[in-house]
């Protein structure tokens, strides 16, 4: 079984497809952190982030401890990864990895922006995420703030509507339901409430 999580930044995708994979038993892949990885690997290497061979240089590099690095889940791996994301060698680089992984018995649940159109489109079940944008900045503020990440409100409003514009609108692979995604608002549930529903929207699919 594959199951697809799509949806923007924070829309809290990640905690629901990491419950959906332990509760089925199946693997788990957060999609995002292979693009953060890239992003970080090429200030490492004092590149630009918007250079193909840069960008390229450090998808073809990416290792799995790159993907246990402190700062994958900083705001500005996020924009990094956002911007190697645009390249489409980056993504092809990337794409035949994620295959496999979904293809891995006993399956696999995958989130990220494309993954129900592209990475995926044969999925058994996809679900894209959302949640209103102040929602979502609230609880990656919130999240931030943990983890002792000086941060405010408004800029983090700003970043999120950023990387979405810019997830949305690039060329390749944009951020966009699959015409066969369930969409899942989870601007007014809690996590519980909204792991309910993605359990409800698979087992009736
Ligand atoms: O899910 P996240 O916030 O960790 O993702 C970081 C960036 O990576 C996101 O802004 C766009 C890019 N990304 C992508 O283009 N495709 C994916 N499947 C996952 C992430």
């Amino acid at each position: 079984m594959i199951i697809a999580i799509d949806g923007p930044a924070a829309a809290g995708k990640g905690t629901l497809a990491r419950q959906i994979a332990d509760h089925f038993k199946l693997n788990y892949l957060d999609t995002g952190s292979l693009y953060r990885g890239v992003g970080l690997n090429v200030l490492k290497n004092g590149g630009d982030p918007a250079n193909e061979d840069d960008a390229l240089k450090a998808a073809k590099a990416l290792k799995h401890d790159d993907l246990t690095d402190c700062n994958l889940r900083t705001a500005e791996a996020g924009q990094l990864a956002s911007v190697v994301a645009q390249i489409p060698a980056v993504r092809a680089e990337i794409l035949e990895f994620q295959r496999r992984f979904a293809n891995k018995p006993p399956g696999a649940v995958l989130d990220g922006r494309d993954i129900g159109t592209v990475v995926c489109p044969d999925a058994d079940v996809k679900i894209f995420v959302t949640a209103s944008d102040e929602e979502r900045a609230r609880r990656r503020h919130a999240e931030l703030i943990a983890r002792k990440e000086p941060c405010d409100y408004e800029m983090v409003l700003e970043d999120l509507r950023n990387r979405d514009r810019r997830d949305t609108e690039r060329v390749i692979a944009p951020l966009i339901p699959a015409t066969d995604a369930h969409l899942l608002d989870t601007s007014k549930l809690d996590i519980e409430a909204a792991f309910q529903a993605a359990i409800d929207i698979i087992n009736g699919s």
